[in-house]
């Protein structure tokens, strides 16, 4: 090779290793050092006023407007960020003020609660936990945030990551269940799907884990109600997702409403610094949910405005949502020397490096031209669907009702949920519209264009009177199949939705009833945002098909697996009770010296109903039909710091491709404090064609055999272990391996 040929060669060479080692070596630490020398900078030239100004955020209107009266505080730099604020043009406007009319040119973030879908809407977050399917998760926030971003919003009140277990709390709807596990899971897919490895980018948004925490616990399942819950709670339970939320990079958490243990969430030093900040060494920042500072007030932990400003201020919250107590006193607080000017200065910091890291700076505005492309397209609606009919849950197909055969004659289609575009999109639905919506009426009309379809609806959603339903039972009478969809209105559930009963609204029941006593092949198609009471429908009813609220795609997907073009494989992410007395249900209990027996009267059970739940976590059908079997361990015995695998043999036993949740739980069998009677430690959903065979392997690592000893040190101890591996939390194969003394 000539010399100068032998140059370029190499050049090139030096150019690609370059190029491609520039990203890593741009680790985080020293992106957030770099910031750290400009923050700085600006620290040192801002006024209190203008500190406190970034400390602030105030709501826009409904509408997506900001409020005329807020501009000016934006000019003078007294105000950080809003909420609700977005469209291009609009977040734009605004933004210009800040950047070229304030004096430190520091840009405003705009936030936005964009749960399941900006435009596009996706299942509610229950819904999308039920497809238990991590990518597709991801996949959905991804579309959110690229939705959000180029409507200017870069800010998401999500991932809800709250861990509930009781249904009469309708913000059960909003997270992904009972679950610490698949919770962590999900919350991890969440904050990679909104953020991505920079959220800078142009179609990403920084996330938000809430309500930190333990917001799902409220006593009675009334919102807002408050939480008396034990370290050990807070760690095995409800804190889990949130640290997977800081593992996978989340930038921000919002405070709960909630009292926890005496001392509120929003005010509380514990879970806000000793463990967000020391232990899990969060660097970004923490926003109180709306009003939650003032609301210190009422919850009578502070007894003046002051007072509330400073107990949340020192906890650790850094940015005041709506209620303006940090602007109206910290001066005040500061010269009575109680609040530093350190604890000021470290608020705006941590607010002034995610504005750093989401490139607020360096480009401050979004491109106009870009809304109307990302926004609501062809890719993101067929996402929506395909997450959609993921997410559906088969709870019973007798007789193989389902799937329906395409050359049916007729269907009767009933009940107040089968033409609703508003209630499939559930609650916060973002900037999505109900018109965008396909209900189950067009979904099937869609799909099965030569069917007749004899609608009748029977009854309102709170189905206070029968005067309809003889139109709905001549339709039954009339057609070939009938297909019934009831449940809950959107309202019913997500934020201040709570009830007292978790039956079927009014006289929907009736409905039911009165229609399937028409005699036809009868399948109930359920929306709702919580598990619902349906003992007689799970009796009588030959197949019932859960779908939450669906979202913008509800109608078609629900066709597509009534139809069998997609064959359900959705898996309840919450049990399902018998009756509300039960609740809290959860499978992961503890067994108590007395666990429930039939024939022993003094076991922990009810005289009225059974202990069991009406559906278990982890359970759904499919139409066909998997076998889990031959269950293997990869060794007998392993020391504490050792991890082990498990694997298992499924089969696709039946006619149909399908898909098989497969689920891995353990049960340490004795140790210094109780443990629970399961425990899931890992997922896969799997894909196999008739009568194929696959082995599914597990890893089981010290991180999921350990627990919080009685020093609240996590740790693995010596001793049985059970496996168990099913399609659900019951019917599970068992195995058990050792952990050797160290
Ligand atoms: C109150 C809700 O609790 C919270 O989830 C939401 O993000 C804020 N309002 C902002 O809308």
């Amino acid at each position: 090779m000539k010399p100068n040929k032998l140059i370029r060669l190499l050049f090139i060479l030096l150019v690609v290793v370059v190029l491609t080692a520039a990203p890593a070596s741009r680790s985080n630490s020293e992106r957030t050092q770099s910031f750290d020398k400009q923050i700085d900078a600006l620290l040192a030239k801002m006024t209190l006023a203008e500190k406190l100004g970034q400390l602030q955020q105030l709501d826009g209107e409904g509408n997506g407007n900001f409020r005329p009266e807020h501009v000016e505080l934006v000019r003078k730099g007294l105000l950080g960020s809003t909420l609700n604020v977005r469209g291009a043009q609009r977040t734009n406007q605004l933004q210009r003020i800040a950047v070229e009319g304030s004096r430190l040119k520091i840009p405003l973030i705009f936030g936005f609660d964009v749960i399941h879908g900006y435009r596009t809407v996706f299942p509610i977050p229950l819904g999308e936990a039920a497809s238990w399917d991590p990518a597709g998760v991801e996949r959905a926030a991804g579309i959110a945030a690229a939705e959000s971003r180029a409507a200017g919003v870069h800010w998401t009140f999500a991932p809800m990551v709250d861990i509930a277990r009781d249904p009469r709390w309708g913000r059960i709807a909003e997270g992904s269940g009972e679950d610490p596990y698949l919770g962590s899971a999900l919350a991890r897919a969440r904050v990679r799907g909104f953020q991505g490895s920079d959220y800078s980018a142009p179609d990403k948004v920084v996330a938000c884990a809430k309500h930190w925490v333990a917001y799902g616990a409220a006593e009675a399942g009334r919102d807002y109600n408050t939480t008396d819950v034990s370290e050990r709670n807070l760690r095995e339970v409800y804190f889990p997702p949130f640290k997977a939320a800081v593992d996978a990079g989340v930038g921000t958490f919002m405070s709960a409403f909630n009292n926890l243990n005496g001392v509120p969430a929003s005010a509380n030093p514990f879970t806000l610094t000793e463990v967000l900040r020391n232990e899990w060494k969060f660097d970004g920042f923490v926003v109180s949910d709306y009003t939650s500072v003032q609301e210190l007030i009422k919850h009578g932990l502070a007894a003046n405005g002051a007072d509330a400003a400073r107990e949340a201020l020192n906890a650790g919250v850094d940015m005041e949502m709506v209620s303006r107590l940090y602007n109206q006193h910290a001066g005040e607080l500061m010269k009575g020397r109680q609040l530093s000017q350190q604890t000021i200065d470290e608020a705006v910091r941590r607010i002034l490096r995610i504005k750093f890291r989401l490139g607020l700076f360096a480009k401050p505005y979004v491109d106009e031209g870009l809304e109307r492309g990302a926004i609501f397209n062809a890719t993101n609606v067929a996402a929506a669907r395909e997450l959609a009919a993921r997410s559906l849950v088969l709870l019973k197909n007798d007789n193989n009702v389902l799937p329906l055969n395409k050359s049916i004659r007729s269907i009767a289609l009933v009940g107040p949920l089968a033409d609703s575009h508003k209630d499939v999109l559930g609650s916060w639905t973002g900037d999505g519209r109900p018109e965008d919506a396909v209900t189950l009426r067009a979904g099937l009309t869609s799909k099965a264009p030569q069917t007749k379809i004899n609608y009748a609806k029977g009854c309102d959603i709170d189905c206070g009177k029968r005067d309809a339903f003889e139109e709905a039972v001549s339709a039954a009478r009339v057609s070939d199949v009938v297909i019934i969809a009831v449940g809950e209105s959107a309202e019913m559930s997500g934020e201040a939705a709570s009830r007292s009963s978790i039956d079927l609204p009014g006289l929907q029941l009736e409905l039911v009833k009165a229609v399937q006593a028409a005699g036809k092949p009868t399948v109930v198609v359920l929306m709702n945002g919580r598990p619902l009471t349906i003992n007689w429908m799970a009796e009588n009813t030959p197949a019932l098909l859960e779908t939450w609220f669906a979202g913008s795609q509800a109608g078609n997907a629900i066709a597509d697996v009534l139809f069998g073009d997609v064959n359900p494989g959705g898996k309840l992410p919450v049990t399902f009770p018998r009756a509300v007395g039960q609740i809290p249900i959860y499978y992961n209990h503890m067994n108590t010296g007395r666990p429930p027996d039939a024939s022993n009267k003094y076991s922990s059970k009810y005289l009225d109903v059974p202990w069991t739940p009406l559906f278990p976590f982890g359970y759904g059908l499919s139409y066909t039909k998997f076998r889990i079997a031959n269950l293997q361990l990869g060794a007998q015995s392993i020391r504490p710091d050792g991890s082990l695998t498990v694997n298992v043999e499924l089969e696709n036993a039946g006619s149909r491709a399908g898909e098989e949740v497969v689920q891995l739980y353990i049960r340490d069998v004795a140790a210094s404090v109780t443990r629970p009677v399961k425990e899931l430690k890992g997922f896969q959903r799997v894909t196999l064609q008739p009568g194929e065979k696959r082995r599914v392997e597990f890893k089981l690592t010290p991180e999921h055999l350990g627990f919080y000893n009685r020093r609240m040190k996590f740790v693995v101890e010596p001793g049985e272990f059970k496996v168990m591996v099913g399609p659900n939390s019951v019917d599970v194969i068992e195995s058990s391996f050792q952990v050797t003394a160290p």
